[in-house]
């Protein structure tokens, strides 16, 4: 007997490795400054030979999938293993996430079936969207996970914005009906890549600490506004501005005087230009992206960004 889409009786084991046809596991959350549409360029600016991968601002990890990828007709050539992968952000939900699709995707799935089945049989889903947010993500990994992507897939744009005491605070989206919130196949594929790669959350600075000669580390941060009133900031309570931006560059400098293999990508505005200037050694190429998340309609035409390697 089956249950509105999902398999009865025994729990479905994990995917096998990932074979040359086998579907790529893809980010399991839309999130503000997703990097797919620069994969191309990113992929070019890969080291051809590398140790360690690190990725601080993991976000959705666009970039840490398609690094996972091992051979598949979507990814170039194969990359890296999960034992040499590290990946960090400061936002505690969704690193916690990450952690729990790892070590228990059935559970999560299971959760966010519940979720969606009530979202889907209420009218419009906006009473349950507020009931689930404001109720909290409780203390269960599994269940902290199903919050994290049920309010990503349900809320206005798939942005992640707390308020003063780290609450989410996002309104619930008007087309948000229209969207997939359980993909249990993409799930079990990302926990799959996920397996043995490392997860931590807190600042970037701490979380490369260990990087050694040879690692490759891609910094993706919170970008420097475009005009004053983008708010690409507001991922955490903590905001991410110009001190952080120069903190940022101190670090790059600081791993690439020990031999780590740095690239970085941000908005193409003269504060970036300064920070990252040819003389301290960057080379800045410019790259055209279109922002897929911005609270404004009408903000959200092609801008420019830079990759810094
Ligand atoms: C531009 S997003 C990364 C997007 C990601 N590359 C993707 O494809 O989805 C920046 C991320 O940095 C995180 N962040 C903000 N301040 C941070 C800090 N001080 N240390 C580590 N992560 C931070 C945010 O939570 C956010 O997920």
């Amino acid at each position: 007997m089956y249950e509105a889409g999902r398999p009865a009786g025994p729990r479905v084991p994990k995917l096998g490795p990932l074979g040359a046809l086998d579907v790529p596991a893809r980010p399991f959350v839309k999130w503000a400054g997703g990097k797919t549409q620069l994969l191309p360029e990113l992929r070019r600016r890969v080291p051809s030979d590398f140790g360690h991968y690190w990725e601080p601002f993991v976000g959705g990890g666009a970039m840490l999938f398609d690094m996972l990828q091992q051979g598949t007709a979507d990814s170039g050539s194969a990359r890296v293993h999960g034992s040499s992968v590290t990946i960090n952000d400061s936002n505690k939900w969704l690193i916690e996430t990450y952690r729990a699709i790892c070590v228990d995707v059935e559970g999560v799935i299971e959760r966010l079936h519940d979720l969606q089945n009530e979202y889907r049989t209420s009218k419009g889903g906006e009473k349950v969207f507020y009931r689930v947010r404001d109720l909290g993500p409780g203390d269960k990994p599994a269940a902290i996970a199903a919050y994290v992507i049920f309010l990503n897939k349900t809320c206005f744009n798939g942005l992640w914005r707390v308020n003063r005491k780290g609450l989410f605070n996002v309104p619930h989206g008007k087309r948000a009906g229209q969207v997939t919130i359980c993909d249990e196949d993409n799930l079990r594929r990302v926990s799959n890549v996920l397996q043995h790669v490392q997860v931590s959350t807190g600042d970037f600075e701490l979380s490369v600490r260990a990087a050694a000669p040879g690692d490759f580390v891609y910094f993706d941060p919170p970008y420097v506004p475009v005009s004053a009133s983008s708010d690409f900031t507001a991922y955490t309570k903590e905001p991410f501005g110009p001190a952080e931006q120069i903190r940022l560059r101190d670090c790059a400098i600081a791993l690439l005087a020990r031999g780590v293999k740095v690239v970085l990508s941000n908005a193409d505005v003269p504060f970036v230009r300064e920070l990252y200037k040819p003389s301290l050694g960057f080379k800045i190429d410019k790259v055209s992206a279109v922002r897929s998340i911005n609270s404004k309609a009408d903000r959200r035409g092609p801008v420019g960004e830079v990759i810094i390697t």
